[in-house]
């Protein structure tokens, strides 16, 4: 971790987090006993299986093993480093970030930042004041009232127009001081082929600024105002531009998002400007490319639903199927709104009212049944071939239903439409279902369930004496002595016990951040497991002892095991020293049995 954030800082801020409070603002969890559970944000499921302890301050999910603290969940729930986490969490607990010297390096960055920024500040006027204020924003303006896109549409979206000619912003911004450098920089101009200088990226075409969701412009789309390609010309990527992460009208439409609870993400601008316009404010656009999980995490900040309105030609379903696949991992709430006659939202508000389109949203179609009719649409099901290809396409999105009333109606319906018996969809379905729950339970002979059995029971053991090491790092020197920490077969086990040893050692108290910073993913997610299983209801402190022991015999019967083997390859080789191996083996079987 960035070594920009205080000790201090970082504590203060962790001891404010309520891990709690923080989880269900995500996840809607239950009570039970000392701690909580809810439906897994980090995978798919259907019975809770996440949990999180909030007198340890770790969460854990027995399916996917996500797990860690307060800033761990919010960094994998965000998307962002676990060092933004921190600077997230701080800022809603408004604490305010340490201030310290910025490095040279660290101010030229954001003074560029903050010029790139300007520049494009001054290019949305640009555009806008064009279009507006004078005689070369005339073909833009008809171009728009051609569209019905009014005055004050133009106003709310600072929509502009971007002259016919090749110089005229450039010209402009050089002449008030603007470096040329820092122009081709913001993708507003570019370098010219022949001689020096440079030109407009954006001419004759109306322009759409886009914002970033705190409603800073970061780049522009330009729109021809006749057929000539390309239709749309979009500012090349740039720091301040990147389309994977932007939502075109996030920064008008969170708000509304929040109150609506869910988000209406169409294709294109100027439907995303329509259905604004109007009155449907809860609505962004993705920006010509296909629904990225960024997006889609940013949308969930404000809503848990999200609708897709794609055009309803053969691209936009298929857009809206791959979108619904990036979703389905988030746990969201997915409907689709189909828009009759092919066409996009924008052509549908052309000819009907803002409240046929109401109408429309209210009428979203749940993601199963989508998908139902988008493979009735796709499959030609006509033979029997096509019946399995059918069924094979809808059992996927029905498998995840989580109602029974609703599961049964589907497979009733399914079985009526492609005419096949209920009794198949269902086997059909039961061995989709079973397919990953088999590969896990590894399916073997009795001797493999009883290796398992040890196993499970020395890993249980040791999560208990994590778990009382944690509070008490100080008894990790006394288990050290009883057991070498490099003879625990967990290798996670082995790197906490390691740190738990260090911290007792030393005689400072663990505490989470530093087992993020120190351990790896995989030992960090088995200590969230330790700190958050429930050990049949019993306290870890009643059931030391006995861990202990456990592991103590583990470690001696490995021991024995090595001096046995020894004892009969020294015989074999007829080296007298087997007796010494023997002997050393015998005294452990004692003591084994005295366990
Ligand atoms: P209108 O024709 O103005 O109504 O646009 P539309 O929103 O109906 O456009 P369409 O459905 O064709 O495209 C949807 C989105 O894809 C647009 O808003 C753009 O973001 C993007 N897009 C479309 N055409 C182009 C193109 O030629 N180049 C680039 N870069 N993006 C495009
Ligand atoms: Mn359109």
């Amino acid at each position: 971790m960035s070594s920009r954030l205080t000790d201090e800082f970082v504590e203060r801020v962790r001891s404010e987090s309520d891990i709690v409070s923080v989880v269900s603002g995500y996840v809607s969890m239950k009570k039970k006993g000392n701690r909580y559970w809810g439906c897994c944000p980090f995978h798919q499921e259907n019975t809770p299986s996440f949990s999180v302890v909030p007198d340890q301050g770790f969460f854990y999910c027995f399916g996917c093993h996500a797990g860690g603290n307060v800033f761990k969940f919010v960094s994998m729930v965000e998307g962002i480093s676990y060092y933004e986490a921190i600077k997230l969490q701080a800022e809603r607990l408004n604490i305010p970030l340490p201030q310290r010297e910025k490095t040279e390096q660290e101010i030229a960055r954001e003074q560029r930042l903050a010029d790139l920024q300007k520049v494009h500040e001054m290019a949305r006027s640009f555009f806008h004041n064009c279009l507006t204020k004078t005689h070369y924003g005339v073909p833009g303006q008809r171009y728009f009232a051609s569209r019905r896109i009014t005055p004050a549409i133009i106003e709310e979206f600072q929509l502009g127009y971007a002259p016919d000619a090749w110089d005229k912003l450039s010209a402009a911004f050089l002449k008030r001081g603007i470096k040329e450098d820092l122009l081709l920089e913001s993708g507003l101009v570019a370098q010219r082929r022949q001689g020096s200088g440079v030109y407009d990226r954006f001419r004759n075409r109306v322009m759409i600024p886009i914002a970033d969701e705190r409603g800073r412009v970061v780049g522009f789309g330009g729109r021809v105002m006749d057929d000539s390609q390309p239709k749309y010309l979009n500012s090349p990527e740039t720091v301040l531009f990147n389309k994977r992460k932007l939502l075109f009208g996030l920064d008008r439409a969170h708000r509304a998002i929040k109150q609506a609870g869910h988000a209406i993400v169409v294709e294109g601008y100027m439907d995303a400007i329509s259905v604004y316009g109007a009155g449907i404010h809860n609505v962004v656009a993705s920006l010509g490319t296909a629904f990225t999980l960024e997006q889609c995490k940013k949308l969930l900040r404000y809503a848990s639903e999200i609708y897709f309105c794609y055009d309803s030609d053969a691209a936009g379903q298929n857009a809206t199927v791959r979108a619904m696949d990036i979703v389905k991992e988030t746990g969201a709430v997915v409907k689709v709104i189909s828009i009759p006659d092919g066409k996009d939202p924008d052509e549908f508000l052309r000819h009907h009212s803002a409240d046929e389109f109401r109408a429309l949203v209210a009428a979203a179609l749940p993601i199963v049944e989508y998908h139902i009719q988008y493979v009735l649409k796709a499959v030609d099901y006509t033979n029997l071939e096509g019946k399995v290809n059918a069924l094979n396409a809808m059992l996927p999105v029905v498998a995840d239903l989580r109602n029974a009333v609703e599961l049964n109606g589907y497979i009733s319906r399914i079985a009526q439409i492609l005419g096949i018996d209920e009794g198949v969809v269902r086997s059909e379905l039961q061995r989709f279902s079973k397919q990953p729950a088999d590969r896990s339970a590894a399916s073997g002979t009795a001797m493999r369930r009883v290796v398992r059995r040890a196993d499970d029971a020395i890993r249980r053991a040791g999560r208990v004496v994590i778990r009382v090491l944690w509070q008490d790092s100080g008894a990790a020197v006394h288990l050290a002595s009883l057991i070498p920490i490099e003879a625990f077969s967990n290798a996670q086990h082995r790197e906490i016990l390691q740190l738990l040893l260090e911290a007792g050692s030393k005689g400072t108290a663990m505490n989470d951040m530093m087992a993020e910073e120190q351990l790896s993913p995989e030992a960090s997610e088995e200590l969230s497991r330790a700190m958050v299983e429930d050990f049949g209801g019993q306290d870890p402190l009643d059931l030391y002892e006995d861990c202990v022991r456990t592991l103590r015999r583990e470690y001696l019967r490995r021991r024995y095991e090595e001096h046995r083997l020894k004892a009969d390859e020294l015989q074999r080789m007829g080296d007298d020293g087997f007796w010494q191996e023997l002997k050393e083996s015998q005294r452990i079987k004692n003591e084994m049995d005295e366990l």
